[in-house]
């Protein structure tokens, strides 16, 4: 039995979907019937049988409730741990201690009672250190708990960290650090909303550079990984290193847009990060960009993914091919 955990969000349901097309049994977590409807979604830009879909076993739970949680690991062999709270709202910070340290310190204690083989953590490029002299970055980057790390960061470091405790305690483990994931169905979170901003003629964009992926390149390659004899180590998984400006105007010219035209200068991001955070302490909405996120607008980050090439003789789809399909799916779904 395979137990999958987020399986109602972006990177969770494509896995879903690619898992089914096996023979093993899935069993996977979900909160509500509501997020279930986007799962069907998914599957439907795969495949229009059904069949796929029912072949999982849904339950309920919250990751962060250990009774709840007991039964879900029930003769199961592998985890997928995908679920997560993803924000640079600085108010969502106990809230993410909560889900991503606390939820995964919960999942790793129940895969180590149940006595599974193997354990794959959804990590990030955030949780790898950052290079200080402008290094491409590969796994072997140390995290710098000194530098200004932005609350996402610290709790998705502090969830590998219950993941290695795992290793230790005689679960093999995986780790993946995908860079910004592009995939479809989830246009109102993440990197769809990027596609739905410029689909919308968003104006603005920043120089920054960071490393992007296809979801079905992260589904994929944890997959391979899970079934390989690979063990015990972590894997960056970015296609290609892209300013934000070139991946802008990819997406207008994929959805036949206007370019963004208006350049972002690093000073008008501070003004406007100290701007949106006072008007959401006073409306109390999440503010439209916080310092963190101001900040990776422009940072220039390059990501290495050698490792994983070699170790699996991967080889990703180009950025261009994956915007070009988001695209075309926005428009249709
Ligand atoms: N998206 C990216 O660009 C990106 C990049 C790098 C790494 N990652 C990592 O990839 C993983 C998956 O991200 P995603 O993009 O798929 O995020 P997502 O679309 O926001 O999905 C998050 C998933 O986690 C579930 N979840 C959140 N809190 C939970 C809780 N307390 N109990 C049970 N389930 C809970 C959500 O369930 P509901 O549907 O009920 O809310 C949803 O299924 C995360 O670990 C994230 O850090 C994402």
């Amino acid at each position: 039995m395979i137990l999958v955990t987020g399986g109602t969000g972006l990177v969770g349901s494509h896995l879903l979907y690619y898992l089914s097309l096996e023979n093993d049994k899935i069993r996977a977590i979900y909160r509500t019937e509501k997020s279930l409807e986007k799962v069907k979604k998914v599957f439907s830009l795969y495949t229009s049988e059904t069949s796929f879909f029912h072949k999982i076993e849904w339950f309920q739970a919250d990751i962060t409730q250990v009774p709840a949680m007991i039964p879900a690991f029930n003769n199961v062999k592998h985890v997928y741990h995908c679920a997560a709270l993803i924000s640079f709202n600085p108010k969502d910070y106990r809230e993410m201690r909560k889900v991503n340290i606390h939820g995964t310190a919960i999942v790793v204690n129940l895969a180590i009672d149940a006595k599974i083989d193997k354990l794959c953590l959804v990590s990030s490029i955030a949780a790898v250190g950052d290079s200080l002299k402008g290094d491409v970055v590969t796994e072997e980057n140390e995290w710098n708990k000194e530098l200004d790390n932005s609350g996402y960061s610290i709790t998705k470091f502090g969830a590998e960290t219950e993941v290695w405790r795992a290793s230790q305690e005689g679960v093999d483990v995986i780790i993946v650090n995908p860079g910004v994931i592009f995939g479809s169905g989830f246009w109102n979170s993440g990197s769809g909303k990027l596609f739905m901003q410029v689909y919308n003629g968003f104006k603005y964009y920043t120089e920054g550079v960071t490393g992007f992926v296809a979801v079905k390149d992260v589904v994929k390659s944890m997959i391979q990984l899970m079934k390989s004899d690979i063990k015990n180590e972590r894997f960056i998984l970015v296609s290609e290193n892209k300013s934000f400006k070139d991946v802008f105007f990819s997406i207008a010219d994929a959805f036949q847009k206007k370019r963004p035209f208006k350049k972002i200068k690093p000073w008008q991001t501070a003004v406007f990060w100290r701007i949106a955070m006072l008007i959401s302490r006073f409306t109390g909405k999440p503010p439209l960009i916080s310092k963190h996120s101001a900040k990776s607008a422009h940072s220039i980050s390059k990501y290495s993914s050698e490792k994983i090439k070699k170790s699996l003789n991967y080889s990703f789809e180009p950025l261009e091919e994956t915007v070009e399909r988001v695209c075309r799916n926005y428009t249709n779904i």
